[in-house]
């Protein structure tokens, strides 16, 4: 099975060391690759009957999966040592990780992909003290996907800065072409709505100009020219 170049980029980040939660596993399609790289056991978590069932046809029932009907992280196996909570919106990653906060700290790794809010994801992880250790950024099919590979760390002060959380700390050092593709068509977009006069409210305006100024201030493309 070929697994998107989404989940395949969230593949490279597992080792055979760990012992990996699937949370959202769906058609279990990630959880199978682990399996197939040597991760030796894997709980997945799916808080709906139906995908849950999908993973089940996927994956069948070898001893070393263990199948819950659950929210979130709130019933990992003590044994897992690392998440992947991934294709969710950001804020739904929040709700599960602020819902159980003592189990995310104990994970040596998380690996998050957000389809959306990847802001505030990156807000509360800086707030609750966890590390950005990782960061890609993957275009698939019209959209670009964000993956943050984080831990917590009970001495970090990291007070990263707000174009650290718009952008991701890593993916803004790293500036490769998919990120600058990204902040191009955003641009585009957004000067598009400001130029034919799309919005009337005066916050939104303002908070448009906010990312244009973000993007033009920090991500390395040719924005010559551009008002
Ligand atoms: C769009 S699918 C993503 C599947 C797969 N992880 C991927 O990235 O392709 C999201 C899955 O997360 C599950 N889900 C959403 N919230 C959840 C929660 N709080 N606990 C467990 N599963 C959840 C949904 O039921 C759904 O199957």
């Amino acid at each position: 099975m070929i697994l998107s170049k989404r989940l395949s980029k969230v593949l490279d980040y597992i080792d055979n060391l760990d012992i990996v939660a699937d949370i959202g596993a769906d058609h279990g399609y990630l959880s199978l690759e682990m399996l197939n790289k040597g991760v030796q056991f894997i709980q997945v978590v799916e808080n709906k009957i139906e995908p849950l069932k999908r993973a089940q046809l996927t994956l069948g029932f070898p001893n070393n999966i263990k199948y819950s009907l659950s929210d979130g992280i709130s019933d990992l196996d003590e044994k897992i040592n690392t998440v992947t909570i991934c294709g969710m919106g950001g804020l739904n990653i929040v709700e599960i990780l602020n819902n159980n906060l003592s189990t995310a700290k104990r994970l040596k790794k998380l690996i998050l992909q957000a389809n959306s809010k990847v802001y505030e994801l990156r807000k509360f992880l800086n707030l609750s003290g966890f590390l950005i250790d990782e960061e890609e950024i993957v275009y698939e099919k019209g959209s670009y996907y964000e993956i943050i590979v984080c831990h917590y760390d009970e001495f970090s002060q990291t007070n990263i800065s707000e174009e650290e959380l718009f952008f991701g700390p890593i993916l803004l050092k790293k500036q490769s072409l998919d990120f600058i593709s990204k902040y191009e068509q955003k641009l585009n977009l957004y000067l598009n709505i400001l130029n034919n006069n799309d919005i009337s409210n005066n916050e939104d305006i303002e908070s448009l100009q906010n990312n244009i100024n973000l993007i033009k201030q920090y991500v390395k493309g040719d924005w010559y020219g551009q008002n």
